[in-house]
């Protein structure tokens, strides 16, 4: 049984009250109404219905770089068509072998400013294009939270106040958007206990509630850098796959490979090579390498 399964069987069993029925006999004079209690199977949640949407400002997010231009577009969609089959393969359970918590799905690197943002947004629109899957792009980086501010959002509550307040109903912080698949959650207020928050039982049962309504839902996180913070290793720990972002010819070896170790031997990691100039015969130019690159082979272990 999977990590996720089991949380949300745990959160069925907090939430599920059980049916009572009086029973119809004549109760004897001197016993208490007799009680049955009829296990209630349980119910499929209706479709999840954010109660916010937003609209999702393109040429803004092309202006502030984390979506390619006009002149790069169709040849960033094909790269990230490549690099989300292999994920997919795993959360659809095609994979060589089964990856646990394969729809939990990190967007990681060693370093600052290797392109995690621009991979996260691109990826999440590619993913939203899937027939069979819906999205929820996740602000994990806390400390620096990119995605939520350029969508307007650095002050909404977010995952932080969910993680913190367990009171707090997640699928009320989660924005629907224009794009029919994709949904959105943001950072949320900042605590000096992120770390902490985010390895918790309270981040799996979020992950297990907003995936329980969609089976074919997608938790894709954006995060901080594994080198810098905790965040971003704290998250590693939660999901099944991670896309480890490493700059072409920039990121020293070491610090790829000490990030790989630093993500541990839980998840399925892949790496993509981003801002590459690789010629692939007659197709000209790619900015990004093949996702799960030979430095993935570098994974201790791997
Ligand atoms: N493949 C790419 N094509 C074009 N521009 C890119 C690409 N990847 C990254 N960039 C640009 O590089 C800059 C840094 O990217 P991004 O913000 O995604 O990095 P990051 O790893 O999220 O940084 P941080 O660690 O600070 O969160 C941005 O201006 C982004 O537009
Ligand atoms: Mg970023």
């Amino acid at each position: 049984m999977s990590f996720v399964q089991k949380a949300i069987e745990k959160l069925q069993s907090q939430t599920k009250q059980p049916a009572v029925q009086a029973s119809t006999r004549a109760p004897a004079a001197s016993a208490e109404p007799a009680i049955a209690v009829v296990p209630e199977p349980p119910k499929p949640r209706a479709p999840f219905q954010p109660k916010q949407t937003i609209a999702l400002n393109r040429s803004a997010l092309v202006r502030s770089g984390l979506l390619p231009d006009a002149a790069a577009s169709r040849r960033v969609a094909e790269q990230f068509r490549r690099i989300k089959r292999p994920l997919l393969r795993n959360v659809q359970g095609r994979g060589a072998e089964p990856v646990d918590r394969a729809n939990l799905l990190l967007v990681a690197s060693a370093l600052a400013g290797e392109g995690k943002t621009f991979t996260t947004m691109n990826l999440a629109f590619s993913l939203a294009l899937e027939r069979d899957v819906s999205v929820v792009l996740i602000d994990a980086d806390v400390a620096k939270p990119h995605i939520s501010r350029e969508l307007g959002l650095g002050d909404a509550p977010g995952l932080l106040d969910a993680l913190a307040d367990p009171s707090i109903d997640i699928e009320d912080l989660v924005y629907g958007t224009d794009e029919p698949s994709l949904y959105f959650l943001p950072a949320g207020r900042r605590s000096e206990f992120a770390n902490e928050l985010l390895e918790s039982d309270r981040m799996l049962e979020i992950c297990a509630t907003l995936t329980q309504r969609q089976p074919n839902a997608v938790l894709l996180f954006d995060s901080a850098p594994l080198l810098l913070t905790n965040e971003g290793v704290a998250v590693s720990h939660i999901v099944g796959q991670v896309v480890l972002v490493v700059r072409a010819g920039v990121t020293p070896r070491v610090a790829v490979q000490e990030a790989i170790s630093n993500i541990g031997d839980g998840p399925r990691v892949g790496v993509v090579l981003n801002q590459a100039s690789v010629t692939l015969g007659q197709q000209g130019y790619y900015n990004y390498g093949a996702y799960g690159s030979p430095v993935a082979d570098e994974r201790p272990g791997g």
